[in-house]
């Protein structure tokens, strides 16, 4: 009976983010991109996008990802899952997503997005939008960043303030975590029922990715974030990029049958004359 406290304690650590307090490092195959691209590195779909600058990012099979920026106006690294073609998010299942950022130096940021970030695109039923759930920033959001102040929620048990701006033909939803954290699991479905709640227009979306984002109007943002830790799930499953082949294990080659060779038997009737 003694160990029971002991297994109890055990099985807590297991739920717990454990990769929050932990080191995490880069791990599996990578990509090093300096320019803008969207693309895959194994199982992971990423993109690096910016507006100006010389910028940079690195992404692993792991799904963790490093980004570095220099003069930039607006840089967007992300790294998870394009959905294709694109879902509801009700269709899809439930996603999730795990992140931890470390800020490892900045300058002249006048705004930024981390946490979880995806897009409708080319969908024949919905206009585009844009969906951020920040739950992390360099700096504070100015608080007239969107036009549309919606309110405070309750989500997976934390309080987010969501907003809605239009922008032009782009409307864009937030979620923006009030106690902001550099590390822990986004409950992404939770965040689109609420904003259904809301009467939020429901809208297939293309892609989950865990995102980087900063950036300054008058441009010259310099700087590096690194996410050491990065996945998006499905339904408890580490979602996988549509555009990914997995290697195939070698097949042991069947030992060829010596091959029958059929005669035929061709009866000759001698002719007779
Ligand atoms: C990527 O960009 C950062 C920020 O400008 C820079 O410090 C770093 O050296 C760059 N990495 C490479 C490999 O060019
Ligand atoms: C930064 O970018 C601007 C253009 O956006 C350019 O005019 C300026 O020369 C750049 N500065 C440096 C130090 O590269």
């Amino acid at each position: 009976m003694k160990v029971l406290p002991f297994v109890f304690s055990l099985f807590s650590i297991t739920l717990a983010e454990s990769f929050c307090n932990t080191p995490s490092e880069h791990t599996g195959d990578s990509i090093f991109v300096d320019k803008n691209l969207k693309s895959n590195v194994g199982p992971v779909d990423f993109e690096l996008w910016a507006n100006g600058g010389n910028n940079n990012a690195t992404f692993y099979t792991d799904g963790s990802f490093s980004c570095g920026f220099k003069n930039t106006t607006d840089y967007l690294c992300r790294s998870g899952i394009q959905i294709v073609p694109d879902q509801y998010p009700s269709d899809i299942g439930h996603i999730k997503a795990e992140f931890k950022v470390e800020k490892v130096n900045f300058e002249n940021v006048q705004y930024s997005y981390i946490g979880v970030y995806g897009w409708t695109l080319g969908s024949k039923v919905n206009k585009v939008f844009e969906y951020y759930i920040v739950d992390d920033v360099l700096v504070p959001i100015p608080s007239d960043f969107a036009n549309e102040k919606i309110g405070d929620f309750m989500i997976d048990g934390a309080e987010y303030t969501v907003y809605r701006n239009t922008n032009g033909g782009l409307t864009q939803y937030f979620s923006v975590r009030k106690v902001t954290r550099s590390c822990g699991t986004i409950d992404v479905t939770a965040h689109f029922e609420q904003w259904e709640k809301i009467g939020f227009q429901k809208s297939t979306i293309s892609e989950v990715k865990v995102l980087g984002e900063i950036g300054n109007d008058v441009g010259g943002v310099n700087g590096a974030l690194n996410f050491p830790h990065a996945k998006v799930y499905i339904d408890g499953k580490v979602a996988q990029s549509k555009a990914y082949v997995p290697p195939t294990t070698p097949v042991e080659e069947p030992v060829e049958e010596p091959k029958k060779t059929i005669t035929k038997i061709v009866k000759c009737k001698a002719k007779k004359n």
